[in-house]
């Protein structure tokens, strides 16, 4: 069964894959024991790295009104990301676990429902 659910599909195939691969790993990373933790922190944290740089690229192919709020909440994102690996790295691996357990997903989820829904709509209407 596909990871992302259904009412998270955009409808542009390229975009929904690379959701569902974020959903796979971010799936991994829930149940990630302590000692498997920042293994699969790093693979969310690089797969988002070229996803967001693959929809940043799709960005520039049209003319997208948001674009520029759109790469700031990826930047932020990616921020955040990397501070919380770097906490989990030094130890405070429960402040870490705490953000992908109840902050990551919320945020994805969100960002998807809003920016990159609004990012597939304008793509949908770019090539006709
Ligand atoms: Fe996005």
């Amino acid at each position: 069964m596909s990871p992302l659910p259904d009412n998270l599909k955009v409808g542009i195939d390229s975009i929904d894959q690379r959701h569902e691969e974020f959903y796979t790993l971010f799936e991994v990373l829930k149940k990630a024991g302590d000692s498997e933790f920042l293994e699969a922190f790093d693979a969310v944290i690089l797969h988002t790295q070229g996803h967001f740089s693959e929809e940043e690229a799709d960005m520039e192919k049209i003319v997208y009104p948001n674009k520029a709020e759109h790469i700031q909440e990826h930047k932020k994102a990616l921020e955040e990301m990397n501070y919380f690996r770097e906490k989990a790295s030094s130890g405070k691996l429960m402040f870490a676990k705490a953000y992908a357990k109840d902050r990551l997903e919320d945020w994805f989820r969100n960002h998807l429902l809003n920016m990159d829904s609004d990012l597939a709509r304008v793509i949908n209407k770019s090539s006709y």
